[in-house]
């Protein structure tokens, strides 16, 4: 059980069962060197480049704004990050604020340890204090489940560019304003950086 690693949750200082101390913290623009490699590492070479220039191109996307870019510190250095970015829900029929989860990652040496759960569950404690609704990811459909997220093309949340069928559950959502989900439908309208066909393979 996952939760288990943790012994000690405290602000923004998570304590795991070995007794490192990992700290989540907004990035500066000084991190964004460590931000690229962080992605470059955990993709590795076949997705690391692309990756890392989406990280790069988000971080410097006015139309992603407000961005959440947030990191995972240990012993001052950062091992995991995550950014989520502005979208729109056209069609939706009423105001509802939206962000992406793309991308995330951590450094493999760190991997499996929970740091990535960790990231995702600060994040959306953030973006529901911040009054967000809803949050999309098109990622795996075996990871995301674990921190509230299901498939969205079933409840007509459709993505901007069109999902196969092979990979309908990769496009998930998680509501964060609570009964938001099933009273409405419309199609999502991302940032610039992202709004590019080769971001939304899987
Ligand atoms: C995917 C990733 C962000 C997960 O972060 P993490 O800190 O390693 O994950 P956590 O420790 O929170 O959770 C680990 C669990 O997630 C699952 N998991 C990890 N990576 C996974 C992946 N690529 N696909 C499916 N499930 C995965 C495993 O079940 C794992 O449990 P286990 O340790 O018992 O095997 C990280 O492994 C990573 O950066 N991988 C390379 C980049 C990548 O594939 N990012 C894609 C996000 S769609």
């Amino acid at each position: 059980m996952l939760l288990a690693h943790y012994v000690i949750i405290l602000q923004n200082e998570h304590y795991f069962q070995q007794g490192t101390r990992m700290h989540i913290r907004h990035t500066t623009a000084e991190d964004e060197p460590r931000i690229i490699r962080i992605h470059l590492e955990a993709f590795g070479q076949q997705h690391g480049p692309e990756v890392a220039g989406l990280a790069k191109d988000l971080l410097h996307d006015q139309t992603a704004h407000p961005l959440l870019s947030l990191a995972a510190e240990q012993n001052g250095e950062l091992v995991g990050h995550v950014l989520f970015s502005r979208a729109e829900l056209a069609e939706a029929g009423q105001p509802v604020s939206v962000r992406i989860l793309a991308p995330l990652a951590v450094v493999p040496e760190h991997q499996h340890s929970g740091v990535g759960t960790l990231l995702i569950s600060h994040a959306l404690e953030t973006l529901r204090l911040e009054g967000v609704d809803l949050v999309f990811v098109l990622g795996h459909p075996d990871y995301y489940p674990r921190s509230g997220f299901t498939p969205a093309g079933v409840r007509g949340l459709e993505a901007p560019y069109p999902i196969p069928d092979k990979d309908a559950d990769a496009w998930m959502v998680q509501e964060l304003r609570p009964g938001i989900l099933g009273s409405i439908q419309g199609t999502v309208r991302c940032c610039e950086a992202l709004d590019k066909p080769e971001h939304w393979r899987e």
